[in-house]
């Protein structure tokens, strides 16, 4: 079997042109949607998704502030920013690219972010929603693009069984709740660092999302005939036959393309889905400001 691909940029691009007329509703009411990224620190991956989170906004005139601070700077630096992000009326949606620096508590400043404008997700009365099954809120955007991408590529995902790599904040977390959830239906197994047998967990995965940052980790052999791979990773590995020395890497090997039925390449698969979920996650949160 040759894997299709999960195309998540042309999946993207669908999201985003239903996002024009929205946006532009927003505009006709005297809203501009209006996204804060804030970027702490100089890691060159962070500061790559943060320029492709700006660009994507202007490509849609969602209207863009940029707050970049020093690896320097204190906690107390990034609360008063987020306060000052919080009270701003015309402002609705504020994202605070992880990671942090390590002398930072992400999630003592996560929990800073007005819900409302918790356009990551990320803030506790967000994802205790999504504990509730409550599906209307802010959903974590890498998550929620995945299970985006498979409806659209009409991949069925009732009474499947699902193996998720990785159990973080960001991805593997709140990816379980989703693929679990009413209407998914998926059935769920996290496996992480402690977890044993992995490559026997995945060969019995019908879907397998891939997040934990370790480069091609799942091999041809650990795959089940025609399953449905994504791949979360996004790794830089040293490769001298390359002019810049280095190439991306998934945490999925090519070769899974021989025995899965779909595999999400990398790039041009989950990336710009989380681009475009943030992208609508702010303008929901620019139509919300209008009802309050
Ligand atoms: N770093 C990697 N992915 C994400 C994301 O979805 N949101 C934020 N804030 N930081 C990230």
């Amino acid at each position: 079997m040759v894997a299709q691909r999960l195309d998540g940029r042309a999946c993207a691009a669908e999201v985003e042109k239903d996002l024009i007329s929205r946006i532009s509703a927003c505009k006709k009411n005297g809203i501009e949607p209006h996204l804060a990224v804030v970027i702490v620190g100089d890691d060159p991956a962070s500061h790559v998704y943060v320029k492709s989170k700006v660009k994507a906004c202007e490509r849609l005139g969602i209207k863009s502030t940029h707050v970049e601070l020093p690896a320097s700077s204190t906690e107390d630096n990034v609360r008063e920013i987020i306060a000052s992000l919080n009270e701003q009326s015309g402002l609705h949606g504020i994202l605070v690219q992880s990671p942090l620096p390590s002398h930072m508590d992400e999630e003592a400043l996560t929990d800073l972010i007005h819900p409302e404008k918790d356009v990551d997700g990320f803030h506790p009365q967000n994802l205790g929603r999504l504990v509730q099954g409550r599906m209307d809120g802010m959903l974590p955007c890498t998550p929620s693009g995945v299970i985006r991408m498979l409806s659209w590529a009409g991949i069925e995902t009732e009474g499947k069984n699902a193996v998720i790599l990785g159990r973080s904040r960001i991805v593997g977390m709140p990816q379980s709740l989703l693929l679990g959830s009413k209407g998914v239906d998926s059935t769920v197994t996290v496996a992480h660092s402690r977890s044993k047998e992995i490559s026997k967990l995945c060969a019995s995965a019908d879907i397998i999302i891939a997040a934990v940052g370790r480069p091609e980790m799942v091999t041809e052999d650990w795959v089940k005939e025609g399953a449905v791979v994504v791949d979360v990773g996004i790794n830089r590995v040293d490769d001298s036959s390359r002019e810049r020395g280095w190439r991306l890497a998934g945490d999925v090997h090519p070769d899974v393309a021989n025995k899965a039925s779909w595999l999400s390449p990398v790039p041009g698969g989950v990336g710009p889905m989380t681009i475009a979920m943030l992208m609508e996650n702010t303008v929901r949160a620019a139509e919300q400001s209008n009802l309050l």
